[in-house]
């Protein structure tokens, strides 16, 4: 029904705009003529006046002679050559002589009938040239044709006595083909008019179908991909006319909404045909109920306006533990951060999530302002944080933040419901937040009615690096944050060289037996194993782009360069965002012939700004690009070349993953990192044979991915080298390693990371000597090898976990 709405509106305005162009031509085809006429007028008039000059002397001295017939003969060659009708003489005072002889005089032919020269001399106008003796023009018509009169005064001496008579000279013109050229004008202006508004009609139409052609695709394909499941690519940038522009922006709104409601993700999932992972995980669940504590809630409600909008944050953690949550359903429990949290949650805090077709529930724990300052903020990670990452940054530890941090993680350990301290239960505590938590939950269990009952099987997994025992010792409270994560019956890190680390730690700074073969810390009477688990991502199937939608994408993100290379991280100090910048300034200034023709695109989501050092960060990398923009774009002005572009906000997993299948290459270049999923989600994005990651030797995700280029991300030099290299690589060699790192990823996916953890929790109380943890030792990647002997070879698999005595 609308279709037709819309072509009865555009008929109208195509009638409309007939009637308007008709008109307007009218308008312009009369003025234009009329103009015409006025200059061809004023021509003739001219003409005239330079003939009547011209033939003055002529006609006084034959006058004067009596030669009557050469002026006859005078008028007939002007008839011939102008448009001059004929001539004639006016005298002044005039004696029945004089008149005699000027009627003689009188031109021959062609004196315009009803115009006899008795009468024209009797005119006002010829009078009046010669009452004042000037020269004065006039034009009058008859039926068929238009006339111009010229008088002018003249003097002639006729008789023998010498007198002098003044008199008038009138030349006669024929001015009607003048009429002729007015309407030719005017008909060829009219159509000259109309066919240029007809033009203008066709470019505009034509245009204006260019825009919504290409606008109207994007909207069908984002219909159709919606429809079948798949999340969409991002509407181009509206080039849609200003009043239509709220459509584009309505969908954009629709398919946020849409995706925030859907959850696309578990659509795939639950699409997916070659579940193993799936499959194995829920085995080793064996029907115990999984519950998760993370600060960084999955779903995050935030108010927009009066709207209520779901964010999904920009979290490793997040995005490998969500799907699996997912899958096994369970209990998430995590801090309520959002604006929206406390509407959207019941009174015990709980949503069931996915928001679209929940699978398993949140549970949100309140902070009050101070406690997150405190807790989060304060001692997670202006404490732990820099502590536990190799970026010189110095750790603050106020003991005010440690109260809150306790405090906090007491919160935490009360919000598990008592029904899920029994044995049936998997207590997942997640990352430097919760340190103390294992602790606190294996003494709550203590003090309940059941206590002499089984416990439930605690695991914590660590998801920054773990620095070497000089570096954590200067934390004044380590002892502490070493006993209450020794409450776990498992610990879990991603490389093998952290646990060495952790180990070490244990051993220096408390009176603990560390047992080297099995990895594993004892004191007071309870066991803890520490294991490498190398966490992955969610490896459901990523559509690949077109080239036409690689071409809209870059319109997208205003890219001008052929080549492009991306970035994807949380805004952190960690991350060596500026001297990645640096290193985009080196390549370019080593190799010019990239100018113009390279650009590094940086998604960067906002994190931590209430911290100094992160602040601080952003203005510098801010600054940054500026210099580098400045320094290479003088040559480019005018196309609107950019060698970096900075995209500092949140982007949802939607967006970013088409986003890496621009990147020709993809730089992860953090000074120190405990895996970095960026790494896997960009490999797992790329077609096999597009593509090159260039990765820091101080991720933990450089131990897996090794065809990757490794570069110290200290040395600008190295990384810029690095670029170059990547881009120059032969197709074979780049689909030789990208095929490679692409069959890693698969290999070790978010579940495989699951199962592995969840069945070492298991496996402790089951006495099951199966399959072992495949962690392995990779020490001798790092830049800084343990001092601790490898107690295992690379590749060789560790020793299973055997009971103890808990
Ligand atoms: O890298 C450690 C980590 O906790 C990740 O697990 C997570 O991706 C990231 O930090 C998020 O930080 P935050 O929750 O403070 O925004």
């Amino acid at each position: 029904m609308w279709v037709a709405a819309v072509a009865r509106s555009v008929k109208r305005f195509y009638i409309l705009w007939l009637y308007a162009v008709t008109l307007m031509a009218f308008a312009v085809a009369s003025i234009h003529s009329t103009l015409e006429e006025d200059r061809l007028r004023a021509e003739a008039e001219s003409r005239a006046a330079a003939l009547a000059i011209s033939i003055e002397d002529s006609v006084v001295s034959d006058f004067n002679a009596k030669h009557l017939n050469r002026i006859a003969k005078l008028v007939q060659r002007l008839r011939m050559q102008q448009r001059v009708l004929g001539l004639t003489l006016c005298p002044e005072a005039q004696t029945p002589q004089e008149r005699s002889t000027l009627r003689r005089a009188r031109p021959p032919v062609g004196f315009p009938r009803g115009a006899g020269w008795e009468s024209l001399c009797r005119s006002p106008m010829a009078r009046k040239s010669g009452a004042k003796n000037t020269d004065v023009h006039w034009t009058a018509n008859d039926m068929k044709r238009q006339f111009l009169y010229y008088a002018h005064p003249i003097t002639l001496t006729p008789d023998s006595a010498n007198v002098s008579h003044a008199t008038t000279l009138i030349v006669v013109y024929d001015i009607s083909y003048l009429r002729g050229r007015w309407f030719q004008s005017f008909v060829r202006m009219l159509l000259l008019s109309w066919i240029s508004g007809a033009a203008v009609l066709l470019l505009a139409t034509a245009q204006l179908r260019t825009a919504l052609k290409s606008q109207l695709r994007h909207i069908h394909q984002t219909v159709r991909s919606l429809v079948a499941g798949r999340p969409p690519l991002p509407l181009p940038p509206s080039e849609l006319p200003p009043d239509l522009q709220p459509i584009s922006k309505d969908m954009d709104k629709l398919v946020a909404k849409v995706l925030s409601l859907a959850d696309f993700r578990t659509v795939h999932l639950s699409q997916e045909k070659d579940s193993t992972w799936l499959t194995s995980l829920r085995k080793s669940m064996k029907n115990r109920k999984l519950i998760v504590i993370a600060n960084r809630e999955p779903y995050i409600h935030q108010y927009a306006g009066a709207q209520i909008q779901v964010i999904r944050p920009a979290s490793g953690l997040v995005t490998a533990l969500e799907p699996i949550l997912r899958q096994c359903g369970g209990l998430w429990i995590a801090h309520g951060s959002g604006s929206a949290d406390v509407e959207t949650a019941d009174a015990q805090g709980e949503i069931a999530v996915p928001p679209s077709h929940p699978t398993y529930t949140l549970r949100r724990v309140w902070l009050t302002k101070e406690e997150e300052a405190g807790y989060y903020y304060g001692f997670a990670n202006e404490g732990l944080w820099p502590l536990c990452h190799l970026a010189h940054t110095r750790p603050i530890f106020r003991l005010s933040d440690w109260n809150h941090y306790r405090a906090a993680n007491q919160k935490f350990s009360d919000a598990v419901p008592e029904s899920a301290l029994g044995e049936d239960s998997l207590i997942l505590v997640q990352d430097y937040h919760f340190a103390l938590l294992p602790r606190m939950l294996k003494e709550r269990k203590r003090k309940t009615a059941d206590a002499t009952a089984v416990s439930p099987k605690i695991g914590i997994f660590w998801h920054i690096p773990w620095p070497n025992p000089e570096a954590f010792g200067i934390c004044p409270w380590n002892q502490e944050l070493l006993r209450g994560m020794l409450g776990a019956d498992v610990i879990g890190f991603h490389t093998q060289y952290h646990c060495n680390n952790f180990l070490e730690t244990c051993n220096r700074y408390l009176e603990a037996r560390i047992d080297w073969e099995n990895f594993s810390v004892t004191m007071e009477n309870h066991t803890t194993f520490v294991r490498a688990f190398p966490i992955g991502i969610d490896t459901t199937p990523v559509r690949s782009i077109t080239e036409q939608e690689r071409e809209q994408l870059k319109a997208h993100y205003g890219i001008k360069a052929e080549w492009v290379a991306v970035g994807v991280d949380r805004m952190d100090y960690t991350k060596g965002l500026l001297e990645r910048v640096e290193a985009v300034e080196r390549f370019l200034e080593k190799n010019p012939k990239y100018v113009g023709k390279f650009t590094f695109v940086q998604m960067g989501s906002p994190s931590r700004s209430n911290i100094a050092a992160y602040r601080t960060m952003v203005d510098e990398l801010v600054a940054a690009v500026q210099r580098v923009n400045n320094r290479f774009t003088s040559r480019f002005s005018r196309t609107g070349y950019r060698p970096v572009i900075l995209l500092p906000q949140h982007h949802d997993w939607t967006e970013i993953r088409y986003f890496y299948q621009l990147g020709d290459i993809c730089l992860v270049t953090s000074l120190h990192d405990g895996m970095n999923l960026v790494a896997k989600e960009y490999v797992w994005c790329q077609r096999p044979d597009r593509g090159s990651l260039i990765l820091s030797k101080f991720t933990g995700a450089s131990r897996e991915l090794t065809e990757a280029f490794i570069v110290n991300p200290y040395s600008i030099e190295e990384m810029a080298d690095a670029i170059a290299a990547s881009l120059m690589l032969p197709a074979e060699e780049r689909e030789r390693r990208m095929t490679a790192l692409r069959e890693k990823v698969q290999a070790r996916n978010a579940y495989h990371w699951a199962s592995d953890l969840i069945s070492a929790l298991i496996r402790k109380d089951d006495k099951v000597p199966t399959k072992p943890v495949d962690a392995r030792v990779d020490s001798e990647h790092h830049a800084n090898p343990p001092t601790l002997p490898s107690r295992n070879s690379p590749g060789e698999p560790l020793a299973p976990i055997e009971n103890t005595p808990a």
